[in-house]
């Protein structure tokens, strides 16, 4: 059954920007970061401590951390690959972070440059860190449903990775089709199996929407009862390591649906819209949103 109630995870200043082949100047994403606040999202990830030769596009995150540092009401993740991660987060004042771990070996060794036993030897530690210190941890995984490198991955497979990272303690693990190959069938496979896996409540779903399915996928898995949904206003995203991928579902889309279906999400549409305007100027391109577009031009 459907839930009741839907908390949005919005990851447009992380996974959207991060793959902009222009960098994003700061007070840009200071005030994309405001406007979705302002909208009512609760919560929004910020950046990621990576290597900035891997990912130039993240190398001010400290600076935006710092900037929000003291307002309380909204999380703002941040994603740490290592320790050295954990420790830039922390200073800047980060008070969750996220760890991502991929399926597939060959996605693992590109996004993280090490194999998938080791990944995961390095998030425990990272994670055991984090909640040392009074820091929550969300954990990712990538390649749930397709791997760019490796095809198809068997659903049990990203089952059994979201369960060692919910062992570890992550709070919620955010299962994600990051190719965005996933039509509902395999969505629905693969959120079957997290389920079975990992307690309902502590699981989240992360569409692409490389072949226009993210809603439909999205829509597919609330009807089993799960109820947190990550996505990126205006259908900014991607990764750098998975060529092609298009942007995540948008928040403007899954929003006018949730709205459509009753189920609150305490956002509001048109200050949404707005926001995803707002950062579609900056990047010089229509909103790739649908219903963005709608109300936009209404
Ligand atoms: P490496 O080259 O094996 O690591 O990269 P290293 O330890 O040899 O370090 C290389 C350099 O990076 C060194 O600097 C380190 O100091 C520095 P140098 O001495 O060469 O000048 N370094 C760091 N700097 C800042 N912060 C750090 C850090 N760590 C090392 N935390 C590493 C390994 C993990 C660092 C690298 O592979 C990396 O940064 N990977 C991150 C890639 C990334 O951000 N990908 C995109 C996010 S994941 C995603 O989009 C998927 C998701 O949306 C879900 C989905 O859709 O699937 C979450
Ligand atoms: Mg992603």
């Amino acid at each position: 059954a459907l839930p009741n109630a839907v908390r949005i995870v919005e990851v447009g200043p992380r996974d959207g920007l991060q793959n902009e082949r222009a960098v994003v100047p700061l007070a840009a994403k200071l005030s994309l970061i405001e406007s979705l606040v302002a909208a009512g999202l609760g919560t929004v990830e910020a950046g990621s401590f990576v290597s900035p030769r891997w990912v130039p596009q993240m190398a001010d995150t400290d600076r935006v951390v710092t900037h929000f540092r003291s307002s309380d009401a909204v999380e703002m993740p941040v994603l740490v690959p290592n320790l050295r991660g954990l420790e830039l987060a922390k200073a800047a004042g980060a008070r969750t972070v996220a760890v991502f771990a991929a399926a597939t070996v060959l996605f693992s060794r590109a996004n993280l440059n090490a194999s998938r036993a080791e990944s995961l030897a390095r998030f425990a530690e990272v994670t055991a860190a984090a909640r040392a210190s009074g820091m929550r941890v969300r954990g990712y995984v990538s390649c749930a449903v397709h791997c760019p490198y490796e095809g198809w991955v068997e659903p049990g497979k990203a089952a059994e990775l979201a369960a060692s990272l919910a062992d570890m303690g992550c709070y919620e693990v955010s299962m994600c089709d990051t190719t965005g190959a996933a039509s509902p069938g395999r969505a629905l496979a693969m959120a079957r199996a997290a389920i079975a896996a990992v307690p309902i409540d502590r699981i989240a779903v992360h569409f692409h929407d490389t072949f226009g399915q993210a809603l439909v996928n999205t829509l597919a898995c609330l009807e089993l009862g799960i109820s947190v949904v990550d996505s990126s206003v205006s259908g900014l995203g991607g990764c750098p390591y998975s060529p092609g991928a298009a942007g995540n579902l948008a928040t403007e889309d899954l929003v006018y649906m949730l709205d459509g279906l009753g189920i609150a999400t305490g956002i509001d549409l048109d200050a949404l819209v707005k926001a995803g305007a707002e950062i579609s100027d900056v990047l010089g391109r229509k909103p790739i949103s649908r219903a963005g577009l709608a109300l936009a031009t209404r």
